[in-house]
């Protein structure tokens, strides 16, 4: 049973998320899917929760610029942007620092983080109140609408999730805008509740999403592996191995194949909330442990394609797919 809570219950609701239970909260733009942002089982909830096929980066929210910034690494622009707009509907993709807390598959195993302070009174209050970073997509299942009250929240997420926290109706209803800075440049990739006008006011010229069909034909051009530019690791990827060889490295589920240089084990039980959580930092693992050991391949064993399975093979298939 999904808990419906009130304002006066935030205590409550910053619990369930410090105890790894997923809680719907208001934003300022639409309610949050929130989970701990350290924890990796609490991460693979949400998607679990969603339904999503893969994995997609989430963003974290903070309660202020001084907590984000601990977890990234902020330059002049970042700081001058969150001056203006924070707490507001503005996210900002900056790098993870090395100490960042922030669990691999909460990032999708990219080396940037979405970062945002929400301009929610009961988000904030939240927030302050957990004292630790909340991943959060928007609070609906895969494929609909994003939800502007706590009924929507209900209509997909009832019994999905520990609890939702009730405040009313979202002002702005539209998503946050999501602005790249960690490449150099600022990119806008995500239009939103702040005006792009306005960031160019702060930090100049921003650049604009590619046409779509432009957009596809620099994703053609470069490997499906690469799309996103999420994190593909160096060595390549065998699936559906059957069998392991000594030269190499083997991502396990279940019962670990003999015979391989290495092991990392998603779940030994075979649970895929536990492989999901661990999948990132598992094929981080390998790849350079394995390098190190002088292993040729990463082998990845079966993976059964039902629940949050289908968004781990996604990640795998693309981790797999040819290089250009
Ligand atoms: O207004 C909002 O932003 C709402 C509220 C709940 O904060 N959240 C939201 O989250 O819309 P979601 O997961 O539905 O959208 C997150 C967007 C996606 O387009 C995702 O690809 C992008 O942010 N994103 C997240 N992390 C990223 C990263 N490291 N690099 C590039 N894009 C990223
Ligand atoms: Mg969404």
């Amino acid at each position: 049973m999904t808990r419906r809570l009130g304002a006066d219950q935030v205590t409550e609701a910053a619990r369930l998320l410090r105890t790894g239970e997923l809680v719907a909260f208001p934003t300022e733009t639409v309610y949050g899917l929130g989970a701990d942002a350290r924890n990796g089982r609490a991460v693979a909830a949400v998607f679990e929760a969603k339904g999503r096929p893969h994995f997609n980066p989430l963003i974290c929210h903070f309660p202020d610029a001084e907590s984000a910034f601990a977890e990234v690494i902020a330059d002049d622009r970042a700081r001058a942007l969150a001056a203006a707009f924070w707490p507001g509907p503005l996210t900002l993709v900056l790098p993870r620092r090395t100490e960042c807390r922030i669990d691999l598959l909460a990032g999708a195993g990219l080396d940037t983080l979405a970062v945002r302070v929400p301009a929610h009174p009961l988000a904030l209050a939240l927030l302050r109140a957990a004292a630790i970073p909340v991943a959060g997509p928007s609070a609906n299942r895969s494929g609909a609408v994003s939800p502007t009250t706590a009924e929507h929240v209900l209509e997909g997420l009832s019994g999905r999730i520990a609890a939702v926290l009730d405040g009313g109706a979202c002002d702005v209803g539209v998503e946050s805008t999501v602005l790249d800075l960690a490449m150099g440049g600022a990119a806008l990739l995500r239009p939103g509740g702040v005006p792009v006008e306005a960031i160019e006011a702060v930090i100049g010229k921003v650049s604009r999403p590619l046409p779509i069909s432009a957009a596809e034909k620099t994703r053609t051009l470069r490997s499906p592996g690469m799309m996103l530019s999420h994190y593909a690791p160096t060595l390549p990827v065998r699936l559906g191995a059957v069998e392991a060889a000594a030269d190499e490295a083997l991502l396990a589920f279940g019962p670990p194949l003999p015979g391989a240089g290495l092991v990392w084990q998603l779940s030994e039980t075979g649970d895929l909330r536990e492989a999901a959580a661990r999948l990132f930092a598992g094929l981080r693992h390998l790849d350079a442990e394995g390098g190190r050991l002088g292993l040729i391949r990463i082998a990845a064993m079966p993976i059964p394609e039902s629940g949050l399975g289908a968004a781990i093979n996604d990640r795998l298939a693309r981790a797999a797919a040819p290089r250009t």
